[in-house]
């Protein structure tokens, strides 16, 4: 039974969303103990049942409760989750989604801002950049507090395939996405470290070969990984759900944790775009940009992958 921390209880997270990604989502927030109070809510309400009706009986073990509900319930949530919209096809791109997912959002989000004017939205749906903006135009909410999952999924992919090319766990390696949780994402190579040494230098350290073809097939297989996996099931929700539960957990506990998530700002002259870099996030939301040291070539990548994303933002 995970820990269920006093302060957590009268935690009410909200879902709107009752797809693989968002019941998913409940069933890891179940798991990890994060909230005493899950809502999904869904157009299918008949759906949304049957998954809260098998939730509850996980939730059995987790304290907390899984219900299904609608936009009043977004009153007093900590964070309302939107996973809601179309997903990838095979040979789809994420930006392909966009008018189905935006003309979603101006219903949803209106809706979501009338019930718990005070809460952080985190946005899921793809494309995650563009509708992290809209998200952000049609709530009326500081960008502070809408927060899209962007690029963390990719930094945590990053993460696995540079662990497993250099046979060491994930989390001892520093190494993050930034840009558009897409096709023009960056790896931030100049600042990449395991056990807090440079690449090159764990390298010589460990006796290692440092091989840039390797290393920019991690980076391929990690912008690559979401088209294959679709490829393969159809979808992806394992990843990006455990994704969004390490969102939501700064939040919940207030914890100042720093994420690649998407935020609307200015990047590299940039402006008004919505856009992954590391970003310190706790119980007021992403608060706090941190910023990088980028070199002349990961500045130019950065602002090719803005402009990408500031030019769907402008023809929706
Ligand atoms: C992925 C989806 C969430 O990358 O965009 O798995």
């Amino acid at each position: 039974m995970p820990p269920q921390s006093a302060h957590l209880k009268g935690i009410k997270i909200v879902i709107v969303g009752a797809g693989s990604v968002g019941v998913t989502t409940a069933y890891a927030l179940l798991l990890e103990g994060l909230a005493s109070d899950i809502v999904l809510i869904d157009i299918d309400q008949n759906r949304a049942m049957g998954e809260v009706m098998d939730l509850s009986h996980a939730a059995h073990f987790a304290q907390a409760r899984v219900r299904v509900g609608d936009y009043e319930d977004c009153a007093g949530a900590a964070a309302v989750v939107i996973t809601a919209g179309v997903n990838q096809k095979p040979g789809q791109t994420r930006m392909d989604l966009v008018k189905t997912n935006y003309a979603l959002f101006q219903d949803i989000v209106p809706r979501i801002a009338k019930n718990a004017p005070d809460t952080i939205l985190v946005v899921a749906t793809n494309p995650v950049d563009v509708l992290t903006h809209a998200a952000h135009k049609l709530s009326g909410f500081p960008v502070e507090r809408v927060i899209g999952s962007g690029t963390a999924m990719d930094t945590t992919r990053f993460r696995h395939e540079l662990g497993r090319y250099f046979g060491v766990h994930p989390r001892n390696v520093h190494a993050i996405i930034i840009g558009e949780h897409g096709d023009t994402q960056l790896p931030v190579w100049s600042l990449a470290t395991i056990s807090g040494m440079r690449l090159k230098d764990y390298c010589a350290q460990a006796g290692h070969p440092y091989n840039e073809e390797e290393l920019e097939a991690c980076a391929r297989r990690t912008k690559e990984a979401a088209y294959e996996i679709i490829q393969r099931k159809g979808k992806t929700n394992y990843g990006v759900a455990s994704v969004l539960v390490h969102v939501l957990e700064p939040i919940i506990t207030d914890s100042d944790a720093i994420m690649t998530v998407s935020r609307v700002g200015t990047y590299a002259g940039v402006q008004d775009v919505a856009v992954s870099m590391p970003c310190k996030l706790n119980r007021r939301g992403a608060y706090q940009d941190v910023p990088l040291l980028l070199n002349e070539k990961e500045q130019d990548l950065l602002k090719k992958s803005a402009l990408s994303i500031k030019k769907v933002i402008d023809s929706v």
